[in-house]
């Protein structure tokens, strides 16, 4: 994954910075082995909690009306990630986790980032200037 200027960038860099971060630790990957994509994830895990509880503090000190609905994003994708950790001590597991990681994860990322974050990103660069 590369951080691509026109699809990730917000250029608010409160939000941008955790962003760089997330692609930073997914490039980390050495190794096609199971234990690799496990030990990235649980690192990306990690990285993601605190990227999100940044974005809702920010949600709810501007008063961002669509706070929920992001909120709630946020928690179905760190289920996910820590299920399928969880999960990945069984071949399928193993298997899941990888494609997940491979797939799911980035297609994951631009959507949020261009939808969900871009709209965030929007109403505090107004509020903030405003
Ligand atoms: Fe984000
Ligand atoms: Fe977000």
């Amino acid at each position: 994954m590369e951080f691509d200027n026109t699809k990730h960038s917000l250029n608010f860099e409160e939000m941008d910075s955790y962003h760089r971060d997330f692609i930073e630790i997914y490039n980390s990957l050495e190794y096609d082995t199971s234990e690799a994509y496990k030990n990235v994830m649980i690192k990306i895990l990690e990285q993601t909690k605190l990227h999100f509880c940044h974005e809702e503090e920010l949600m709810s000190k501007h008063k961002y009306p669509r706070i929920k609905e992001h909120s709630d994003e946020h928690k179905k994708v760190l289920y996910e990630m820590e299920y399928f950790i969880n999960g990945s001590n069984t071949i399928v597991g193993r298997k899941i986790l990888k494609s997940y990681f491979l797939e799911g994860l980035p297609s994951w990322f631009d959507t949020h980032l261009v939808s969900m974050d871009s709209d965030l990103s929007s109403f505090l660069k107004e509020k903030i200037n405003s």
